[in-house]
Formats: C-alpha cells, sequence, structure tokens
C-alpha cells in the first residue's frame, strides 16, 4: 500500500513542477490554426512574416493563417474587419492601432478581452512606456498587445539628389515654400504625395508644425477652436504646401511604397511619410539609412514625436484562444520586438529593448529611438491613436472639401461639425 504522505508529497512536488514547466508543455499542447488578420502583406510583409516564423519555431503544430488585406494605412482591412466583427466571425486576432481606434471602436463595444492578466504574468505594466498603457486601456482594462512605436512626421529625401540640386532639407515650412520654385524648375516633384490617406498623413504632419504640441493636444481636448484663426492657418499653410506637391497630377494613383520610390529615383525631392517608408527602403530596397536616403523631422516638428503603435488584440469568442495567448506573448517579448522592428522601420514599445545594439538597429533605428526618448510625445489622428474611427472617415470629407474648394474657412466649419458628431475633440 502506497503511504498517504508520500502520495500527497508527491502530488506537492508536482503541482511545484508544473510552475516551472508552463511554457514547455504549452508549446507541446499547442495545435490547430491561428488567423492572423493585418494590411501589412506584399512590400509591407517581411516584419510579421519574421515574427510568425519565431511564432511557428516555437509551436510548430499551429497552422498560421496570415490574413493580410493589402493596402496602406489599413484602409481596405479596417473595413474587412468591420463586416467580419459585425457579422460574428472575428479573426482570432487582428492589427489594430493603440489608442482610440481599439479603445473607442472595439472596447466600448465589448468585443476584446481584457488582457490585465497577460500583462501582469509578463511584467508589461513595467517594461512598456506608461503613455502608450494609457493608449491601451479602458476602464481599468488593457486590450491588447504593442508590438512598436513608429514616428508620423517624418520627412525623407535622397542625399545626393539633394546635393545635385544644391538644396538643403527645409526646417520649416516657409522654408520648403522659398525653395519649392528651385527644385520645380530643376523639373523635380517638390512633394510627392499619393493616394488619399496619404495626403491625410502630411495634414497632420503640417498642423502639428502650425499648431505645436500643446496646440496639438487642446485640439483633441476640446480647448482648441475647430473653426478658428489656428486652425484656418493649418489649412491655409496646408493649401500651399499641396501647390508644390503633384496633388493636381497622379499623386491618387500612387500608393505610399510608389511615393517613396520617387525620392528614391530622384523625381521627386521630399516626402512626408510614417517611418514604415524606412523598413521598405532598407528591407525592400536594400538602401543604407543616410546614404541612400536621409529624414528629419517634418518641417517645423524637431522635437516632437508624433507617434502610433501597431498593437495585436483578442476578440472575445474567437475559435484559437490559447494560440492567440501565446502570440500575443511572443510579440510583447524582447525577442518577438526584436525580430519585428529592424525589419519594419519601427522601434521596439519596451522600453528595455536594446535598441543600442548597431547589428539590430541601423542608424534610423537609433535616432527614432534618440528621439522617441527626448521628444514631446503626440499622438498620430491618421493612424488611429489621438481620433476615433468616425471622425477619421469623416475627416475624409473635410478634406475632399478643401481639395475641392481651398476654401479654409469652409473647411474648418466642417471641421467643427465632424467634431460634434464625433465627440472627438473634446
Ligand atoms: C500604418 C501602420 C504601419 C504601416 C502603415 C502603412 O497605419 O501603423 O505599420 O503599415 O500604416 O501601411
Amino acid at each position: 500500500m502506497v503511504h498517504k504522505r508520500f502520495v500527497s508529497t508527491l502530488v506537492a512536488v508536482m503541482m511545484v513542477a508544473a510552475l516551472f514547466v508552463p511554457f514547455t508543455a504549452r508549446a507541446q499542447s499547442l495545435s490547430g490554426e491561428m488567423e492572423i488578420f493585418s494590411w501589412w502583406s506584399g512590400d509591407e510583409g517581411p516584419a510579421l512574416e519574421a515574427l510568425i516564423a519565431l511564432y511557428n519555431s516555437k509551436y510548430p503544430d499551429v497552422e498560421v493563417i496570415n490574413a493580410a488585406v493589402t493596402g496602406g494605412s489599413g484602409v481596405n482591412a479596417r473595413a474587412v474587419l468591420k463586416t467580419r466583427m459585425l457579422g460574428g466571425d472575428p479573426p482570432d486576432t487582428f492589427q489594430v492601432h493603440a489608442g482610440q481606434e481599439l479603445t473607442g471602436t472595439w472596447v466600448v463595444a465589448e468585443r476584446m478581452e481584457d488582457l490585465t492578466f497577460l500583462f501582469e504574468e509578463e511584467g508589461w505594466f513595467d517594461t512598456f512606456p506608461e503613455g502608450l498603457i494609457d493608449l491601451l486601456s479602458y476602464e481599468g482594462g488593457v486590450y491588447s498587445v504593442p508590438v512598436n512605436i513608429h514616428r508620423s512626421n517624418v520627412m525623407w529625401y535622397n542625399p545626393a539628389k539633394l546635393a545635385e540640386w544644391g538644396i538643403e532639407a527645409p526646417a520649416t515650412w516657409d522654408d520648403f515654400l522659398a525653395v519649392c520654385p528651385t527644385i520645380q524648375e530643376a523639373g523635380v516633384t517638390p512633394l510627392v504625395v499619393g493616394e488619399a490617406w496619404t495626403v491625410n498623413h502630411l495634414w497632420e504632419s503640417v498642423a502639428l508644425s502650425v499648431l505645436g504640441a500643446d496646440g496639438w493636444n487642446a485640439f483633441w481636448a476640446g480647448e482648441l477652436d475647430p473653426t478658428g484663426d489656428e486652425m484656418q492657418a493649418v489649412w491655409n499653410t496646408f493649401g500651399s504646401v499641396l501647390d508644390c506637391s503633384n496633388i493636381a497630377e497622379d499623386a491618387a494613383s500612387l500608393s505610399w511604397q510608389q511615393a517613396t520610390d520617387r525620392i528614391i529615383e530622384g523625381t521627386a525631392a521630399f516626402n512626408v511619410m510614417g517611418d514604415w517608408a524606412a523598413g521598405y527602403m532598407v528591407t525592400t530596397k536594400g538602401l543604407v539609412p543616410g546614404e541612400g536616403f536621409g529624414w528629419q523631422a517634418s518641417p517645423g516638428t524637431q522635437g516632437v514625436f508624433l507617434m502610433l503603435s501597431d498593437s495585436f488584440g483578442l476578440p472575445v469568442g474567437v475559435a484559437n484562444r490559447d494560440n492567440v495567448i501565446e502570440w500575443l506573448r511572443l510579440l510583447g517579448s524582447v525577442e518577438g520586438q526584436d525580430a519585428f522592428n529592424p525589419l519594419k522601420g519601427s522601434i521596439p514599445a519596451r522600453i528595455d529593448a536594446d535598441t543600442g545594439n548597431a547589428d539590430l538597429y541601423n542608424a534610423y533605428s537609433q535616432s527614432a529611438a534618440a528621439d522617441w526618448a527626448m521628444d514631446t510625445v503626440v499622438g498620430s489622428l491618421v493612424h488611429g491613436a489621438a481620433a476615433n474611427e468616425r471622425f477619421g472617415n469623416d475627416f475624409n470629407s473635410v478634406m475632399e472639401i478643401f481639395l475641392a474648394s481651398r476654401d479654409a474657412a469652409a473647411t474648418t466649419t466642417a471641421l467643427g461639425v465632424i467634431c460634434i458628431q464625433s465627440g472627438a475633440c473634446g
């Protein structure tokens, strides 16, 4: 007969042992599928694919379905996501921007699981910046895991071409407007824009330069009149900048990558785009930062970091919840962030990541990390941090009014209306 005390000791030992092997046990037991929904396909795919490869090396029995819907800034993916979420067919996990795009859209509708347990297990409340955790949080819960920090307000150029044309990157929009005729005389587009969302993307950097970080924040806090003089000045400056662009020519037919290509070839001088452009120029085009391309904060925004963060969450009621939890655990880890970010052009969201490691992080990433640490941080409108989805969609109509009329007063009146309707501006 087995002694009772022996049995209880054995049980205790097994329980303690179980505490120390959960990772291995989980790895062995995970199987089935996991659908990852995002807009990272084609040229935007390599960073996500590296993360998926890492996941598969740990969980070889899970079949990952990489369901990416092409289209810069998620314009197409978000529409598909909405249909699926409303139709009761959520992907197992999906890309979503930290901030209002997450909380104001899916969390308020109770479509996302609270991930506080995971943040506690992984110690993430100490390893992600407080301001970022705030963007992921709603009424005491935290709802997605950030994989990166991207910067929106970056101006890109080709150093060799600038030297050839005898110009420098402009510190202010006035400087840009002053040099615009010289560039045009050389037969070059001074500033290249692409399809509609990239025009909005330019707008947020121009607005930030005119309003400053305080004014930008005041706008979202309801403390800056959307129809007032400051906002009219934003639209007036924006109009002058657009006059030095290809907006009236072929902008609408260009993806952000094609707009970036014009900088590389030297048919356009400048481009304002998020730092996924660095990822594209390094990972896809094989260029060396500082040689093949140069960068600076977009004019008039030095010292301000217009941020956004890509994250993934766990929708309520998905089929492969356990597989997703390990996916989220991986993408929030140093190992996951180091697999993803060097290819993506973004920097890790974790404060303990080793961005100083030049084997992993190139000169662009290192400069972004230094700015992220020093600058005043504000949230992007176009990439979901500052504004809810209603505002983001309606802003497209405001932009159409401006492009058709070039009337700053009429445009700000429309902006005032969408502020009220969306409740996004305070
Ligand atoms: C942003 C996203 C980036 C990048 C970009 C261009 O919204 O946060 O990671 O994918 O769109 O598509």
